[in-house]
């Protein structure tokens, strides 16, 4: 029952006490067991509220992963393969997720001057992105290291947002443009703060009710962000255009081609990479592999070729260090991956080492992607 600091807690976490606003009050603001959305905390910050007793706190640790706070001890720092993990570095990724959550807060406490301060201290984390990014323009991104077992959408779009600058700068944007792109694309799913969390966080299908309400995120995003007059209209429309498809197959207006902005196109691809890649639940995982298989199959139906292989060109599918799960069912550790598509692994348990490239090999496949923990979990 850790008594926890407002600041550092996530929506979605669980109350294990009442919450009273002094120790005179009868009535508890809050009573055991609820929920704390962010409506509720932004209100208890208002209050003057510091701390509370929570039983099960969703909040970011140091290395900048939403964990659930009974897998704050499942450490692994000091693991040789950390070395390879940076596609942003932690901090900067754990202040997006921060600034995510502010934003989440004051959307929930209706607080117009706090959503413009939320957004202008993102744009500014942004601007870090692209100045990281540029550092080396041509090194393959390592997306795994923004892989998280979160149940929130900020990693999410945290993710997207790294991918979509990441494509950008492939296809040559400046970086007046990079920046406009890079707002709207951690923006682009602003629209999910305000669906309820029952449907967000559902692990089974949605029915088709839900499914509609999920829908309206686009417009969702793009409204708040025009009444609050945040974000040019290009990036607004980049929000409301994400799930647009070129043949007008995806909504919300079944746009074609040439109606779809580019800034919107470019989102969309950073945004199926990572739902397929990093889905929640984890399980659902699609491999890199499959998911480029998918991207090129659909690319001039779905989406704009130049930003499939503006992908392809950057994102580095089987980084060195990371975990995969093979068809064989076994997890293994990637060793080499000159080879982008067909790394050497080295198998778990078994410790033997493969090169996925060879011929005899060819039956093998990779499953998907597994997180650190996942796979010390199974070893
Ligand atoms: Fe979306």
């Amino acid at each position: 029952m850790p008594l926890m600091q407002i600041s550092a807690l996530l929506p979605n976490t669980v109350l294990s006490q009442d919450i009273f606003e002094n120790p005179n009050s009868k009535m508890p603001l809050l009573k055991k067991g609820t929920v704390v959305s962010a409506e509720y905390l932004y209100g208890l910050k208002r209050r003057g509220i510091s701390h509370i007793s929570v039983k099960e706190a969703m909040f970011t640790n140091e290395d900048g992963f939403v964990i659930n706070s009974k897998k704050r001890d499942d450490s692994l720092k000091g693991m040789p393969f950390e070395k390879s993990r940076a596609a942003v570095p932690p901090k900067l990724r754990k202040e997006l997720t921060a600034g995510l959550c502010n934003l989440h807060l004051a959307i929930g406490g209706k607080d117009k001057d706090e959503v413009v301060n939320s957004i202008n201290q993102l744009a500014d984390l942004i601007a870090d992105v692209v100045e990281f990014l540029s550092e080396d323009p041509t090194a393959p991104l390592n997306i795994t290291s923004l892989q998280s077992d979160h149940e929130f959408v900020y990693a999410h779009c945290v993710s997207v947002a790294v991918l979509s600058l990441a494509i950008g700068q492939s296809m040559g944007l400046s970086t007046y443009e990079l920046m406009q792109l890079g707002r709207c694309a951690i923006l682009h799913d602003l629209g999910k703060l305000m669906i309820p969390a029952e449907i967000l966080l559902k692990t089974e299908e949605l029915t088709l009710e839900e499914r509609m309400k999920l829908r309206t995120h686009c417009e969702l995003g793009y409204d708040c962000l025009k009444m609050w007059n945040v974000c040019t209209e290009n990036e607004r429309l980049a929000i409301f255009s994400h799930h647009e498809r070129l043949d007008g197959s995806g909504y919300p207006e079944g746009l074609t081609s040439e109606k779809i902005p580019m800034w919107g196109k470019i989102v969309a691809v950073a945004e199926v990479y990572d739902a397929m890649t990093n889905p929640h639940p984890p399980a659902k995982a699609e491999s890199p592999t499959m998911t480029r298989e998918y991207l090129i199959a659909h690319a001039n139906k779905y989406f704009d070729p130049k930003v499939v292989l503006a992908l392809h060109k950057r994102v580095e599918f089987y980084p060195l260090g990371c975990f995969v799960e093979i068809s064989s069912g076994h997890y293994a550790l990637v060793t080499s991956s000159k080879n982008r598509l067909r790394p050497v692994v080295k198998v778990m348990g078994l410790n033997n080492e493969i090169d996925l490239k060879e011929s005899r090999n060819s039956d093998i496949t990779i499953n998907r992607i597994v997180s650190y923990k996942e796979a010390l979990k199974r070893n």
